[in-house]
């Protein structure tokens, strides 16, 4: 997380994966923003790297269509493109990483770069390998001057086995301190505001622990469905795309112990041990779903069998809820339930933390009837801050209680809107600052906590679109109450 604003050096960004849809929707306009900010260097380059025999002026024409899409204007998008230099390169060609490196000499040159190269691998699954080794065997990998950052999306692998074999070759050319695995919901300010809202408020760090917390739910929603990523989301399912990473990052957020300093080691230390204490998931512990036919806004949606890409017969969950524990002094015996699925009525990215009731119910009889516990809710997105719902008095000479919420909304406080999570994400590369990033033994463990789930598929239960997934799941939920931010009054 970066704090010093100052030490950015020149360097040269190389994007694989150049000419596809994470580079064109997120990477492209968060560094032209960034650039708009004036937040980067002056000699800072891109080097775009694909695989097909390109123009250089062409590309740059089709990247200032797709920044003017995402709303950076004509003149910002026709400067910002000056710092792109475009070389194709195809998968396995030896003689082609080596002209990658010749030409990274070129540049280095020209832009008087002191060797700093930043690789961002924003590739499918497939092509990871065989990248790495690439830029190994041209060496690429460490050259012995400036800086060699390495930049890996998720998935990380697709279970305990397959993470570990990709690991163990990337270790076997670049150092645990120059790996940046990414995960993009560490990027988004709400999800950075949970340690400071933690750390820096004492009353709240008192009391989170299993003698005042009673639940934790964190749910991420989502309106739409596979669009056009049908075959890669089949053979990914619910658990691979957006558990085992997002969702877990999240938890390891809130459950983890206060670190020793805010330094990336001791982040992913506290964060470890969190992961190491986690049970394994049985799977009487886990619902799965997939959504049908249904309704959104009014408008039929079809069934996730019935997007393109999908077999008739697919198994694969389209949401899943899941119920787990920690074994930790802070947490013992406190369930956590993590729930997540496509089609669901809205975009919904948020954390509901029960507190235990009062030991005696003096005012049942008044009010509040069986949702007397204060319940913390905070919202990644959209909405973005937190609501805090508590028992009051109501007016009146009558003695009757009101469950209400105290609100933050980050839009009633700040002006400007908050940055997309790619822009803090990727400054932290450039610094050198790994806190915001995935540490292998978090994968690791990540992987070993659901491998019990992977290994033994089970039913899949239905649910329309535009419901909040199979009425099996709700069992592993907080309360219908503290989804969806209800709770308005419960008297
Ligand atoms: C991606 C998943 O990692 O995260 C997608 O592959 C999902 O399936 C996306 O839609 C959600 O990200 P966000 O930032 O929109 O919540």
């Amino acid at each position: 997380m970066r704090t010093d604003k100052n030490n950015m050096e020149p360097s040269l960004f190389v994007i694989f994966g150049a000419t596809g849809d994470l580079s064109r929707r997120k990477l492209l306009p968060a560094l032209a923003r960034l650039d708009e900010s004036s937040q980067l260097h002056e000699r800072f380059n891109i080097l775009a790297v694909g695989r097909y025999c390109l123009d250089e002026n062409d590309f740059r024409a089709t990247v200032r269509d797709a920044l003017q899409a995402a709303g950076i204007s004509a003149e910002r998008s026709l400067s910002f493109v000056a710092r792109i230099h475009y070389q194709p390169i195809f998968e396995g060609n030896d003689g082609d990483y080596q002209e990658l490196a010749q030409r990274l000499t070129e540049l280095d040159k020209l832009f008087d770069i002191p060797h700093n190269h930043a690789f961002y691998l924003a590739l499918p699954p497939q092509a990871l390998s065989s990248t790495v080794a690439g830029l190994a065997a041209a060496k690429l990998n460490r050259n012995g001057q400036g800086w060699t950052r390495l930049v890996v999306e998720k998935p990380f692998g697709r279970d305990f086995i397959s993470a570990r074999a990709l690991n163990k070759l990337i270790h076997e050319h670049f150092d645990e301190s120059q790996i940046y695995r990414i995960d993009h919901y560490l990027g988004k300010t709400t999800v950075q505001n949970l340690l400071v809202f933690r750390l820096a408020n004492a009353f709240i760090e008192s009391s989170w622990n299993r003698d005042r917390i009673d639940a934790v739910q964190i749910t991420v929603g989502e309106e739409i469905g596979v669009d056009r990523r049908g075959e890669y989301y089949n053979s990914t399912g619910a658990l691979r795309d957006m558990v085992q990473n997002h969702l877990t990052q999240l938890l390891t957020l809130v459950a983890m112990d206060t670190p020793a300093s805010f330094s990336a080691d001791a982040i992913h230390n506290e964060k470890i041990k969190v992961l190491n204490s986690i049970r394994p998931i049985t799977t009487a512990n886990a619902i799965l779903g997939q959504y049908t036919a249904g309704k959104m806004r009014g408008k039929a949606i079809k069934g996730y069998l019935q997007e393109s890409g999908i077999p008739a017969d697919s198994q694969t969950e389209t949401f899943i809820a899941l119920k787990l524990y920690i074994d930790s002094w802070r947490w013992q015996g406190v369930p956590f339930y993590l729930r997540t699925g496509k089609r669901m009525p809205h975009k919904l990215s948020q954390i509901a933390v029960r507190f235990r009731e009062a030991p005696i119910k003096f005012f049942e009889q008044y009010g509040c009837a069986g949702a007397t516990s204060n319940v913390l809710i905070i919202n990644l997105q959209p909405d973005e801050g937190f609501s805090f719902f508590f028992s009051i008095k109501r007016p009146g000479t009558t003695l009757g209680l009101e469950r209400i919420p105290l609100r933050f909304q980050y839009a009633d406080h700040f002006n400007g809107g908050i940055p997309d999570s790619y822009q803090a994400l990727l400054l932290d590369i450039l610094i050198g600052d790994q806190s915001l990033f995935v540490h292998w033994k978090e994968v690791e463990e990540s992987w070993r906590i659901y491998t019990p789930v992977i290994d033994h598929p089970q039913k899949v239960n239905l649910y329309p679109a535009g419901t909040w997934g199979p009425m099996e799941a709700n069992v592993f939920s907080i309360s219908e109450c503290a989804l969806e931010m209800g709770c308005k009054t419960c008297a």
